[in-house]
C-alpha cells in the first residue's frame, strides 16, 4: 500500500465497519453483498446505499433491508465541472451523515475527482469485470470477445485517481467459451463477482490482505 492510502480500521464482529455501497443499475452485486452479510455475523455491515440514478433497480435491495437508501442525481448546474464537484459534495455529505468508514463501488458508473479519491484512498474499493490491467473501461466484455482471448474474469481493486488503475486486491478467472456474446460473458463473470467481492471485502476489512 502506498504512503498516501489510509487502510480501513481493523474491524470486528462486535464493532463492524460501516459500509456504503454505491450503485448505478440493477445492483446484483449489492444484493450478493447483503446476502453475504446476513448469512453470518461479519466484520462489516452496509449502513447506506447510494445511487446516482433515481431509477436504479438496485435501490430496492437496500430499501427491502431497511437500510438508508438514497438516489443522488446530478444537480441541475450548467457547468459540468461545477456540477461534478457539487454532486460529489452531496455524496460526501451523505457518507458523513451515516458515519461511513468504507466505500464499496458496485456497478457505480461515475469516475470520482481527485478530491473525493483523496478522502477515501485505501478505504474505497471497486470491482471491474475483467482481469485488470487488461480491458479497463466501460465495455470490457465486448473488448474481451473482439480480442479473442480465452480467459477473462474480475478484479477487486482500491480506487485511485485513474480509471480502473488502483492497486489490485484480488482477481478470479473464468473461461471465455466458443459462442459467447457480451451478455453470456457478463452473466458468467457476474456470478464470479458475487463470490469474490464479498469474500475480498471481508478479508480486507479483517486486515488479512496486505498490499
Ligand atoms: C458488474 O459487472 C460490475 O463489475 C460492473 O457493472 C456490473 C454491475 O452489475 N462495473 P449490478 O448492477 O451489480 O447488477
Amino acid at each position: 500500500m502506498g504512503t498516501t492510502e489510509t487502510p480501513p480500521r481493523r474491524a470486528s464482529p462486535e464493532n463492524p465497519l460501516r459500509i456504503a455501497v454505491l450503485i448505478s443499475g440493477g445492483g446484483s452485486g449489492l444484493l450478493a453483498l447483503l446476502k453475504y452479510q446476513s448469512e453470518e455475523i461479519r466484520c462489516h455491515k452496509t449502513v447506506l446505499v447510494l445511487s446516482d440514478k433515481e431509477d436504479a433497480g438496485g435501490l430496492e435491495h437496500g430499501r427491502n433491508k431497511g437500510i438508508t437508501t438514497k438516489a443522488i442525481p446530478l444537480p441541475p448546474i450548467g457547468d459540468k465541472k461545477e456540477q461534478r464537484s457539487a454532486h460529489e459534495e452531496l455524496v460526501q455529505k451523505e457518507l458523513e451523515n451515516s458515519q461511513v468508514e468504507f466505500v464499496v463501488l458496485s456497478g457505480y458508473m461515475r469516475i470520482f475527482t481527485p478530491w473525493f479519491v483523496r478522502i477515501w484512498k485505501g478505504r474505497m474499493v471497486n470491482i471491474h469485470p475483467s482481469l485488470l490491467p487488461h480491458f479497463p473501461g466501460a465495455h470490457p466484455h465486448r473488448d474481451v470477445i473482439s480480442s479473442g482471448v480465452s480467459t477473462t474474469g474480475c478484479t477487486v481493486h482500491l480506487v485511485d485517481e485513474g480509471v480502473d488503475t488502483g492497486p489490485i486486491i484480488a482477481q478470479r478467472e473464468v473461461p471465455v467459451l466458443t459462442g459467447d456474446n457480451e451478455f453470456s460473458l457478463q452473466e458468467r463473470v457476474k456470478n464470479l463477482e458475487h463470490e469474490l467481492y464479498p469474500e475480498t471485502i471481508d478479508k480486507y476489512c479483517l486486515g488479512k490482505i496486505t498490499l
